[in-house]
């Protein structure tokens, strides 16, 4: 029992005695015993009043990642925005879904994204974030991540990731989707498809216990039993109060380690996986991320919730 008090300290202050006067009063801490007053300053003893409460956030699953980055467990609140934020995030790839056709440019794209968000009240997160200069990332074909919306006109056999993230109401929701463009070949075909299995696997772990290690080494068993390898340099995230938050979400990696999964935590998976080799490049731009060599890539991207057993996708 005793060791269990180290949670809380109270100031005490000593005063050192010299001659006739005590001087030099100096604060130490000292750890707080079950009868000393309560740290909340009820007047109660502590053990009648925080004890039993700072031994149950004790015991508590720790709440950072590796390093010690705090992970933000949302409010029940908080998901209730963030899960409004993802209908409008879903809206906005449903409405892309009949547009998107050989002949547009993924300006297009762009323009329709950002109006779309804004006619509802929402604001397209890309845009101006840390530098990026459009509303969406568009990555076409042998792109991994991060393309940038241009003239490019779609071709017949294309493929397509749009990645849409929007703050609805100060709350932001992540997720993206592939888009074949006309009769693509088998072999594309088969990477979306894949890319996708390896999302849904990845989802299918989440559950309180489990941890961020469970959900990458699905991921990675199933890109690499086909053949395709799994990106490493880009990574799902912590999302919902800020675009990017801790933990990071790899894509690969060992069961049973990382960080434990809880009730209420929010994070993206968005596993980008190459037909080819893994390692990929950043054009001059400094954003368009492409595979180094030259294969096709494909990703797909929810934004889901640890609930109570289970998972929720907030953008589905
Ligand atoms: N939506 C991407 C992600 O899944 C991040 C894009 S950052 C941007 O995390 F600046 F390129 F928009
Ligand atoms: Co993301
Ligand atoms: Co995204």
């Amino acid at each position: 029992m005793g060791r269990l008090l180290n949670i809380r300290y109270m100031n005490v202050v000593c005063w050192r005695h010299g001659g006739e006067q005590y001087y030099e009063g100096r604060q130490y801490m000292r750890k707080l015993s079950r009868n000393d007053p309560c740290w909340c300053g009820s007047g109660k003893k502590y053990k009648h009043c925080h004890l039993k409460k700072d031994i149950a956030r004790l015991h508590r699953p720790r709440t950072v990642d590796e390093i010690g980055r705090e992970v933000v467990i949302k409010t029940d609140e908080q998901i209730e925005s963030i899960r409004k934020s993802g209908q409008l995030t879903r809206d906005i790839l449903d409405m892309l879904e009949e547009r998107i056709v050989a002949g547009i440019t993924t300006d297009d794209i762009n323009h329709w994204v950002h109006q779309y968000a804004l006619d509802h009240g929402g604001i397209p997160a890309p845009l101006n974030y840390r530098g990026f200069p459009k509303s969406v990332c568009t990555s076409l074909n042998d792109v991994v991540c991060h393309g940038i919306p241009d003239g490019t006109v779609l071709r017949e056999g294309d493929i397509l990731n749009v990645d849409v993230t929007t703050i609805l109401d100060g709350y932001y929701s992540d997720s993206s989707r592939m888009f074949l463009i006309g009769q693509v070949t088998d072999e594309a075909r088969r990477l979306v498809e894949v890319t996708r299995e390896c999302l849904n696997l990845g989802i299918e772990q989440v559950k309180p216990g489990n941890t961020l290690g469970d959900i990458g080494h699905a991921i990675q068993q199933h890109a690499e039993r086909h053949n395709y390898s799994v990106v490493r340099e880009y990574i799902g995230h912590g999302t919902g109060i800020r675009f990017h938050e801790p933990p990071d979400v790899r894509h690969f990696g060992n069961p049973g380690t990382g960080v434990v999964l809880v009730p209420n935590m929010v994070f993206t998976i968005e596993p980008m996986i190459n037909a080819g080799g893994r390692r990929v490049r950043v054009l001059e731009d400094g954003w368009t991320v492409v595979t180094a060599d030259g294969s096709l890539s494909a990703q797909w991207e929810h934004t889901i919730c640890v609930t109570r057993h289970s998972v929720e996708i907030l953008t589905a």
